[in-house]
């Protein structure tokens, strides 16, 4: 192990110490580290932070860096030319969903952020939340008491319907919003297993999975393709991402966005707003369920600000409890729980050497279970983020959103799609847990809880 001593001022933080390069331990002949970094993952990353800040992660015959530490991992955030997007992931995703705002490189980045930020300011967020109220009191009327929903799918369904209209929501679009829903989860899993076993050729052969992959990306290309032509000849102001992506101009040149960056900004946000609030949720629902206490106080809350009925924007300022919940329940299950970046020059990284091309691995999940920063990392605890107790941890200690230039568009959106629907959700019904189901997170595109069996229970 080599140390390397530098003084950092990582976003106001001042510190003076020594940051130490270390080798992943249990390296195979040809394989490296891959077995361990695949097979399990969530059990692995954690522990190579007692190898180093950070650390050397052999992958075949290539080495990638693994930044295990709060500062070394602002570093990579805060210098995105440097540590640009990149890596196989971010590769295979472009070529399968086109090259939006959260793939694309830095050169562009600024130029593609821009168009679609107005996407997400304030006066639309207010819109969004009465199309989360509108879709969650949906989702429920179809519970029946005491059945048992799966609520990882129903969570997925809800966000997929939410994502969808906040993309298209003229009153011509619900064969569009129908056709997302039945497209997109095909779609999805499809890039996921495209995106981690890398053999183009085997993706080709017509087996069942791959001819239903085809036809459902076909079908979303071409909605997408039926929703751009007609907003292209009727421009009425609709309030939505497609309205906003059309209106975008390029600030030197004047000129519009072409069909294909549109198709490829809406693939960005269906990729990276659908299932991400999902698992969220889910997990929200599964702590809740282990954790009686935490229960009682927010249905306390939720009875109080809602009395029985869902939540709506003006809602959401009474519901901090909730909003712990929320932010607990993504700090330990964060549904992106592996973030990559590419060095585009050589350079260094926490004081040592890092090639050009190198690949930079980092783990949200990781870094939230470090008991450096967070006291009983393991304890689902919302009151860590009453303000008195999260003024005391370092700034930025969750990066459950990413951090610097290329955080979350979707945060804040995020944030209230989550509260919303808990509250909405808890206003009228208990989920519970189903005797016997053991629940272990699985490490996919994002961090999914499988199946979650859960007993609605109405309250009223
Ligand atoms: C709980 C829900 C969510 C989580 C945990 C989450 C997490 C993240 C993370 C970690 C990144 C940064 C990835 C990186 O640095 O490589 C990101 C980027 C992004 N997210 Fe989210 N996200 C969520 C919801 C959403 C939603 C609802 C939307 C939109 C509807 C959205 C849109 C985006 C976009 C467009 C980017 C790319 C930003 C850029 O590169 O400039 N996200 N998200």
């Amino acid at each position: 192990m080599s140390t390397t001593t530098i003084t950092r001022d990582c976003r106001g933080a001042s510190s003076h110490r020594a940051y130490r390069l270390g080798q992943a331990p249990g390296r195979l002949p040809l394989l490296g580290n891959a077995l361990q970094l695949f097979r399990d993952p969530l059990d692995y990353l954690p522990r190579l932070r007692h190898e180093g800040d950070l650390v050397r992660v052999r992958i075949g015959a290539t080495t990638a860096y693994f930044a295990c530490t709060h500062d070394v991992v602002q570093e990579v955030l805060h210098n995105p030319r440097t540590f640009d997007k990149g890596g196989e992931f971010i590769d295979t995703m472009k070529l399968l969903l086109g090259d939006g705002v959260g793939t694309c490189g830095a050169a562009a980045h600024k130029r593609q952020r821009r168009y679609i930020q107005p996407a997400f300011q304030r006066d639309r967020l207010v819109r969004y939340a009465s199309v989360m109220h509108d879709e969650v009191t949906a989702l429920t009327d179809a519970w029946r008491p005491g059945r048992v929903v799966d609520v990882g799918t129903e969570m997925s369904r809800l966000t997929t319907r939410v994502t969808a209209q906040l993309m298209f929501s003229s009153g011509i679009a619900s064969d569009a919003v129908a056709e997302v829903q039945r497209s997109f989860p095909v779609v999805w899993k499809g890039v996921y297993r495209r995106m981690v076993i890398p053999f183009p050729l085997l993706h080709a052969l017509p087996t069942p999975a791959n001819r239903r992959f085809t036809r459902a990306m076909e079908r979303l290309d071409a909605v997408i393709a039926t929703m751009v032509d007609a907003y292209r000849k009727d421009t009425a102001d609709r309030d939505d991402i497609l309205t906003v992506l059309l209106a975008a101009r390029d600030e030197h040149t004047g000129r519009g966005m072409t069909d294909t960056e549109i198709h490829d900004e809406l693939m960005t946000v269906l990729a990276a707003g659908v299932e991400t609030p999902a698992s969220g949720l889910t997990w929200a629902f599964h702590l809740i369920g282990q954790h009686p206490e935490v229960e009682r106080e927010l249905l306390t809350e939720v009875d109080r600000v809602l009395g029985g009925r869902p939540a709506r924007y003006d809602d959401l300022p009474g519901l901090p409890y909730t909003q712990r919940v929320v932010a607990e329940a993504l700090r330990m299950y964060p549904p992106v729980w592996f973030i990559t970046r590419r060095a585009a020059v050589d350079t260094t990284l926490a004081g040592h050497p890092v090639p050009a091309g190198a690949s930079i691995l980092f783990s949200p999940y990781a870094l939230h279970r470090d008991p450096d920063v967070f006291a009983d990392a393991d304890r689902f605890d919302p009151d860590r983020w009453l303000p008195e107790n999260a003024a005391k941890l370092p700034r930025n200690a969750t990066i459950t959103f990413g951090g610097g230039s290329r955080k979350c568009l979707g945060d804040v959106l995020a944030n209230h799609e989550s509260t919303i629907a808990l509250a909405s959700i808890l206003s009228a019904w208990r989920l519970r847990p189903v005797p016997g189901h053991r629940l272990r997170p699985v490490a996919k595109a994002e961090l999914t809880a499988g199946p979650l069996p859960m007993t609605t229970e109405p309250r009223a």
